[in-house]
């Protein structure tokens, strides 16, 4: 660090230049993140509300509220308004979360069933409090097969996972299965709707045919639903609900030395984000569910757009038809990682997977940016067919 501080208009030039390398929303080019350009409204306010903090809920006991009000509102869209719950960092803290509050559940156990494509916040939680995690394999539309989940159960299962949106495809697990096996086995069933839980419900809206995956059924316990991703507010705003307010007493910490006064913590920080809180409160008020079905039903619009695009162009197709606004690109003609890096260099911020690149139809992707994207994705496959033909060629000399 320099002895003397610059002038404000120095520093600003310099973080100027210096931040003119990360990607914006705006540009249209970032198709693989599950994050947005966060909503002008809830900006203005998380501005205003920099210096709230939850983890000391006695100096701010009107954020406070206004968090209960917020997981109650979130509870409402997942059939339980009196859920409990909190606006954490992320999904991956909710998912930390949950994974304590069902190990604290019952400590003699240890194993967590989970399909193959949970998020790797489950891994991450499982080497934090000690869990194994039992991976079931996917069936054929890429949910977790229910068969094999039932053979994985032993003494030691504490807790089966769900997933409500795949970070790999958007796909829902049978979850209403998973919660019969969960409510016949006793055990503890966590729904991790990160991604889903800002979809799903406003689809059901729009169409009846959505598949069910909240707390609805009996079994589900806990669910992430992330309001920094779909719900358009600043980061970090993740979501946590559990459906009896009491469950998260598990992992209750008393905080004796808070200036507002003494406080169990139920969270894994201690200081945290007011602010993101009053912006997932302000953004819930402000779009309602007839605001947020018409941002789902226009990421959908652009979906299908893009789906019947990729469908067109030879050498690619779709993994699956996409149950939400992620579609997965696939080619039987060329290797996935060539396709991924010749539309890297055309500046595209698209995702890889082992065997497929994933586009997420985030409400800043607009109609020029799909067709942008399918008209560069058409070049690259021309171009790496017409590479693959003539190594052919010159391979049969
Ligand atoms: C299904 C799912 N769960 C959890 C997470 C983790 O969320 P975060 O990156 O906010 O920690 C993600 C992230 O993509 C996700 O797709």
């Amino acid at each position: 660090m320099q002895e003397k501080g610059l002038p404000q208009k120095a520093v600003l030039t310099e973080l100027q230049s210096k931040l003119q390398e990360d990607h914006t929303h705006n540009s249209g080019k970032i198709l693989g993140s599950m994050c947005n350009a966060p909503h002008t409204f809830a900006k203005q306010v998380y501005i205003k509300c920099l210096e709230k903090n939850l983890g000391d809920p006695g100096l701010f006991p009107a954020t406070a509220r206004l968090e209960r009000e917020a997981i109650h509102m979130l509870g409402s869209l997942l059939s339980n308004p009196t859920a409990g719950g909190h606006i954490v960092s992320g999904g991956t803290e909710a998912n930390i979360l949950a994974m304590w509050v069902a190990r604290n559940s019952n400590k003699k156990r240890n194993e967590v069933i989970v399909p193959v494509s949970a998020h790797i916040s489950f891994d991450k939680a499982a080497d934090l409090l000690n869990l194994k995690l039992i991976r079931v394999k996917l069936n054929s539309m890429f949910q977790i097969d229910v068969t094999t989940t039932k053979e994985a159960i032993t003494s030691k299962t504490v807790a089966i996972v769900g997933i409500a949106g795949t970070t790999e495809l958007g796909v829902v697990d049978p979850i209403a299965e998973l919660s019969e096996i969960a409510v016949d086995h006793d055990l503890y069933l966590h729904v991790d709707a990160a991604f889903g839980g800002f979809v799903l419900p406003f689809l059901k809206i729009i169409g009846p045919s959505v598949p069910e995956f909240d707390f609805g059924l009996p079994g589900v316990r806990s669910i992430t639903m992330d309001p920094h991703k779909m719900g358009l507010a600043p980061i970090p705003a993740g979501g946590i609900l559990f459906r009896e307010e009491a469950t998260m007493n598990l992992i209750g910490k008393r905080v004796p030395y808070l200036a507002g006064g003494a406080t169990e913590h139920t969270t894994l920080l201690g200081t945290r984000s007011g602010a993101s809180t009053v912006a997932v409160w302000t953004l819930l008020k402000h779009l309602g569910k007839e605001g947020y079905t018409t941002v789902v039903k226009n990421c959908m619009r652009l979906t299908r757009k893009l789906a019947e695009g990729v469908q067109r162009i030879s050498g690619v197709n779709l993994v699956i038809p996409p149950t939400m606004n992620i579609v997965g690109i696939k080619s039987d003609m060329v290797k996935i990682e060539l396709i991924a890096q010749e539309l890297r260099n055309k500046g595209w911020a698209i995702s890889l997977f082992l065997n497929h690149i994933r586009i997420v139809v985030m409400p800043h992707v607009k109609l020029l940016h799909i067709e942008t994207f399918l008209n560069d994705l058409e070049m690259v496959m021309d171009k790496l067919d017409k590479g693959r033909r003539l190594s052919l060629d010159s391979s049969s000399f």
